[in-house]
């Protein structure tokens, strides 16, 4: 028996998977597809698949042209299966000669040709096409812009002509945010907004509010909450492997020249507590919940007219747990993240709010473990892709709850209210 084995993701399964599937049948007498994971596509670059892999496994199951479907999880895997299964003959559509022909090693390798004029990517752009136009020029909407490469979909606009555009990226100062949004959703334009959302609770409420009324997304725009690391991050400290969480401990800085200096010039320039402020309660918000009971703000402003704060620190105290955030663009110190459980710790290395690689420690170190997941684009790149997700309906919303956005914008508002102590 002739045994065959092809590979692919098989997102929104058109007519090419179809022939290709067919193609690697006729090769020999038993045929194993190996579907991509979500994650492994991830770490190959393939960020946007619109089915999950439960409706990819189905889809090609639906065929009837398999004889058996696996999942493809990692790295090398090819080689394991071929050892495993016993495989005569790999195969692949053209698109991929010559890459796959160290496996000649291990059975023959065929390339097959690639049915023309059909592809998932196409498919894919066709069924959604969000022209977003970024407002403000903040450094973030730059970036943004240029990672929306990586999206497809989803383009970026620069006409201000409300027909040319679905949605707005605002990466304005943010007194100007509630303005912005309040605009772009009474035009019917979803929103993704950088963070803090808004500077007072109040005002976040009523966009909430309009987004809902006019089935708009109105989504905060934090990139680490879409780092696969974080996410899972967020899914071990809950798992309880770490036992009850008792504390969460972030720490966000970054130094420029010339932004601690008295004097200098702010116009432009984000404060620590809007900069750092809601990327550091991200942890804390998601893991304990937002019922604080109490919460202390030290600030070091540097311009108390501009209300700039070189060093903030915010103290929570919850139920069952405690936590603090340490926030600054004026001074600097470790970026880590560290969450305190019962039975061990959660530690994120320096700059955790980029991470790809987080440990779980315990007191006896043959214990630890470690993750790490890629991380392409800061975050960027799964947030747009979210976002867009969001807008279609599809399940997937956005990683950051209205709750968690709204108690972002009580703390910020508190700030900017002088309820702080001074140091
Ligand atoms: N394939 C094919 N003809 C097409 C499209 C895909 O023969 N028109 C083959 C690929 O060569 C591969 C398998 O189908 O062997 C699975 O491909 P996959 O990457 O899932 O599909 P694409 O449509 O190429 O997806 P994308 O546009 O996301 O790259």
């Amino acid at each position: 028996m002739v045994k065959v084995i092809t590979y692919g993701t098989f997102d929104l399964l058109h007519y090419g998977h179809i022939k290709l599937l067919e193609r690697a049948k006729a090769l020999g007498d038993y045929l194993i597809v190996g579907v991509t994971s979500d994650d492994f596509d991830k770490t190959r670059g393939k960020i946007n698949n619109q089915q999950s892999l439960i409706e990819r496994l189905s889809a090609v199951k639906s065929t009837g042209i398999a004889d058996e479907i696996i999942v493809e999880e990692y790295e090398g895997q090819k080689v394991d299966d071929i050892r495993r299964y016993d495989i005569d003959i790999f195969t692949v559509g053209s698109d991929w000669e010559g890459r796959f022909d160290y496996l000649n090693d291990f059975c023959k390798v065929v390339y097959l040709p690639r049915t023309k004029g059909v592809s998932s990517s196409d498919i894919r752009a066709e069924s959604r096409k969000i022209r977003m136009r970024i407002i403000g020029g903040l450094k973030t909407g730059e970036k943004v812009g240029a990672e929306t490469a990586y999206v497809n979909g989803v383009e970026i606009t620069d006409s201000d002509n409300t027909e040319d555009y679905d949605a707005v990226y605002i990466a304005t100062m943010p007194e100007e945010h509630y303005a912005e949004i309040k605009k772009a959703l009474l035009d019917g334009k979803h929103v993704l907004c950088e963070s803090p959302v808004a500077i007072k609770r109040t005002d976040y409420n009523e966009l909430k509010e309009i987004a809902r009324e006019k089935s708009l997304i109105l989504a905060d725009a934090i990139k680490t909450a879409y780092s696969t690391a974080y996410s899972r991050l967020l899914a071990v400290a809950k798992s309880g492997i770490i036992g009850e969480i008792v504390s969460v401990d972030a720490v966000c800085t970054s130094l420029r020249e010339g932004v601690g200096e008295r004097g200098a010039n702010f116009d432009g320039k984000q404060n620590s507590m809007c900069a750092w402020g809601p990327t550091a309660m991200l942890p804390v918000f998601q893991l304990l919940g937002t019922e604080y009971k109490s919460k202390s703000i030290v600030t070091k402003l540097i311009s108390k007219e501009k209300l700039f704060d070189g060093f903030t620190k915010i103290d929570f105290i919850f139920e069952n747990a405690a936590a603090s955030i340490r926030i600054a663009k004026a001074a600097k110190a470790e970026g880590e993240l560290v969450v305190t459980g019962t039975k061990g710790y959660i530690y994120v290395p320096a700059p955790w709010w980029k991470t790809d690689y987080f440990e779980v420690r315990f007191e006896n170190q043959t214990d630890n473990k470690r993750f790490f997941y890629q991380l392409d684009g800061d975050g960027i790149r799964y947030e747009i892709v979210a976002f867009a997700k969001a807008i279609e309906g599809n399940k997937r919303s956005c990683n950051i709850s209205e709750d968690v956005t709204s108690a972002i914008c009580s703390v910020t508002e508190d700030f900017y209210n002088g309820k702080y102590l001074e140091i």
